[in-house]
C-alpha cells in the first residue's frame, strides 16, 4: 500500500511537472525550469532568502530578457509598457486573491483584499473623500502636532554625542501616531515611548515577516482564526499586541457607532467620519470591515512612510551637500523656527519638493510585484496576448530604477527632479502604484522633512538593518 501510494504520488508530480513544462499554455514563455515546474521556487527567495525575490528576477530579466515565467503559471515583466498595461485603472486585470488574502491575513474584508473590481471601487469610493487634498490639509495641524512630538522627544533624549537613535523606529513611531490619530481622534501614541520601541512599531515589521508565510501556506490562517484566542496566546506570544490593538480598536469604532455625538465633538474629522456616514446609508461596511480597514491603513499608512523618511534621511546625511542645501534652503524660507511653516508653503521649495521625490523614488514603495490576474476580456500586455487565468506582475523596483528614464538611478541625486523637462520621469514615478497620488503621504513627508531637517541637527553614526544616527542639537 506504501509503495502504491509513493509511486502515485510521484507519478502526479512528474506529470505534473512535465504538463508545465511542454504543454502548458506560458510553455513559451522564458525562464529556469525550476520555476515553470513549481511555486516553492518564488518561496525559497521570499522566504527562506529573506524577500530576495526581486533581486533573483533582476537577475533572471538579465538572462531572459522583459518577460520570464517566474512561476507556473506567472510572467513577471521589466518593460514599462507593461506596467502601464498591467496597473491602469479601467483594464480588466483583477487581483490576484491568495497574495492580497495572505498578505492582510489580519484584516480580511479590507478594501485592499478585494478582488472583485466593483466592490473595490465602491469600498475606495467611500474612502476618498478622507485622502482628498482639502481633507488631508485639514489634518495639517494634528500632523504638525505629532511632528514637534517627535522632534521634542529626540532633543530631550538623544542631544548628546554619546547617543543614538534608530531613525527607522523613530519615523515609524510618527507615521504610527499619525495614522491613528486620523482613523480616531485617538492615536496609540507609540512616541509617548522615549526608547522608540513601542510593541506595535516592532510588531509591524512581524507582520510583514508573518505575511509570506500566510500567503504560501495558507492553511495556517485558517488554523490560528479557529484556535481559541488563550492557545494562540500561548503559542504565539507576540500575537498579543496585534490582539490589543484590535480589541482597542474594537472599543473605538463600537463607541463611534453607538454615540454619533462624539464624532462632532473631536478636535478633527477621521476616517470614519467619511466611512460611517455614506452617501447611502444602506452601503455603511459591517463593523469587522470597519476594523480591518484601521489595520489595512495602519499598515500602509506607517511603513512606507516611515521607510521613505528613513531612506531620504540616510542619504541626505551621507552626502554632506544634499543635507547642506535643505538646510539652506529652509533657513531662508523659514527662519523663524519657533513659528510652523504649512505644508503648503513647504510644498513650494524646490530643493525640498525635489528632495520628498527623490526619497520616494529610492525607497521604492511597494517593492515586491502586486500579482493581478489576466481576464477573458484583458487587452494585449505590451504587445502580447497573455492566456486568461495567467497571474502577470511587475515590480515597480524595475519603474523607479530604470536607467533609460531615470540616469545613474542607484544614485540619490535629488537633481534629477529640478532638470528643466521631468515629464518623462513623472510619468514613470509609480512609488504608489498607479492609483491616485497619496495627498496624505506628500503632506506627511514634507512637514516631517521639513521639520527634521530645519529644527534638528542629525549625523549618521552607523548603519545596520535598522539605520542609526546620532543627534546634535543646533546651536
Ligand atoms: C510613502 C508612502 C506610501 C507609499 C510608497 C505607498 C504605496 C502604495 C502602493 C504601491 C499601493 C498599491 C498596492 C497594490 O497595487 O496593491 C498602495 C495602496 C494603498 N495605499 Fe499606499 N503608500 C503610501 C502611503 C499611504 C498612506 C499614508 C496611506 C493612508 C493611510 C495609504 C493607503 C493606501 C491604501 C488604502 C491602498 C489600497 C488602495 C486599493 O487598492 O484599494 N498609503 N500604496
Amino acid at each position: 500500500m506504501h509503495i502504491v501510494l509513493t509511486s502515485l504520488t510521484l507519478f502526479y508530480f512528474a506529470a505534473l511537472a512535465l504538463y508545465r513544462i511542454f504543454f502548458h499554455p506560458l510553455r513559451s514563455y522564458p525562464g529556469p525550469v525550476l520555476a515553470a515546474v513549481t511555486d516553492w521556487y518564488q518561496v525559497y527567495y521570499n522566504i527562506l532568502q529573506g524577500g530576495a525575490l526581486v533581486t533573483e528576477i533582476e537577475r533572471l530579466h538579465k538572462c531572459y530578457g522583459p518577460v520570464v515565467r517566474v512561476g507556473p503559471n506567472t510572467l513577471h515583466f521589466n518593460d514599462r509598457v507593461a506596467y502601464h498595461d498591467i496597473y491602469s485603472r479601467g483594464t480588466t486585470l483583477t487581483k490576484e486573491p491568495h497574495f492580497y488574502s495572505g498578505f492582510l491575513a489580519h484584516a480580511p474584508e479590507s478594501s485592499m483584499v478585494f478582488s472583485d473590481p466593483q466592490k473595490a471601487r465602491h469600498r475606495r469610493n467611500l474612502l476618498a473623500p478622507s485622502f482628498s487634498r482639502q481633507a488631508v490639509m485639514k489634518l495639517e495641524y494634528t500632523i504638525q502636532k505629532k511632528v514637534d512630538q517627535l522632534v521634542a522627544l529626540l532633543e530631550e533624549n538623544y542631544n548628546s554625542l554619546d547617543s543614538s537613535v534608530t531613525m527607522a523606529f523613530a519615523y515609524r513611531s510618527l507615521t504610527t501616531d499619525i495614522i491613528t490619530e486620523y482613523c480616531f481622534a485617538n492615536s496609540t501614541n507609540t512616541l509617548a515611548d522615549p526608547n522608540l520601541s513601542h510593541p506595535l512599531v516592532l510588531e509591524t515589521r512581524n507582520l510583514v515577516r508573518r505575511a509570506w508565510i500566510q500567503i504560501y501556506f495558507p492553511f495556517t490562517i485558517h488554523l490560528t482564526t479557529s484556535l481559541p484566542k488563550k492557545l494562540i496566546l500561548w503559542l504565539f506570544p507576540n500575537f498579543t499586541t496585534i490582539m490589543d490593538v484590535q480589541e482597542k480598536f474594537e472599543r473605538q469604532i463600537d463607541n463611534f457607532i453607538s454615540h454619533p455625538d462624539v464624532r462632532s465633538t473631536i478636535e478633527h474629522e477621521t476616517i470614519y467620519h467619511y466611512l460611517l456616514e455614506p452617501k447611502d446609508p444602506g452601503s455603511r461596511p459591517s463593523k469587522k470591515a470597519l476594523v480591518d480597514e484601521a489595520f489595512e491603513l495602519l499598515g500602509a499608512g506607517s511603513d512606507t512612510v516611515g521607510h521613505a523618511c528613513t531612506i531620504g534621511t540616510y542619504f541626505a546625511l551621507q552626502e554632506v551637500s544634499i543635507s547642506r542645501r535643505l538646510v539652506e534652503e529652509l533657513k531662508e524660507a523659514w527662519p523663524d523656527k519657533g513659528r510652523p511653516m504649512s505644508f503648503t508653503a513647504l510644498e513650494k521649495l524646490p530643493y525640498l519638493t525635489a528632495f520628498v521625490k527623490e526619497s520616494l523614488r529610492m525607497s521604492i514603495g511597494a517593492m515586491h510585484p502586486m500579482p493581478r490576474v489576466v481576464g477573458d476580456e484583458t487587452p494585449e500586455i505590451a504587445g502580447l496576448n497573455i492566456p486568461s487565468g495567467t497571474i502577470v506582475a511587475m515590480s515597480s523596483f524595475f519603474m523607479l530604477m530604470n536607467p533609460e528614464v531615470f540616469d545613474n538611478p542607484d544614485t540619490f541625486d535629488p537633481d534629477r527632479w529640478l532638470a528643466e523637462n521631468t515629464s518623462e520621469m513623472m510619468a514613470d514615478f509609480v512609488p504608489f502604484g498607479k492609483g491616485p497620488r497619496q495627498c496624505l503621504a506628500w503632506s506627511e513627508l514634507y512637514l516631517i522633512f521639513g521639520n527634521i531637517f530645519r529644527k534638528l541637527d542629525l549625523s549618521l553614526v552607523g548603519v545596520n538593518e535598522y539605520v542609526f544616527f546620532t543627534l546634535n542639537l543646533k546651536t
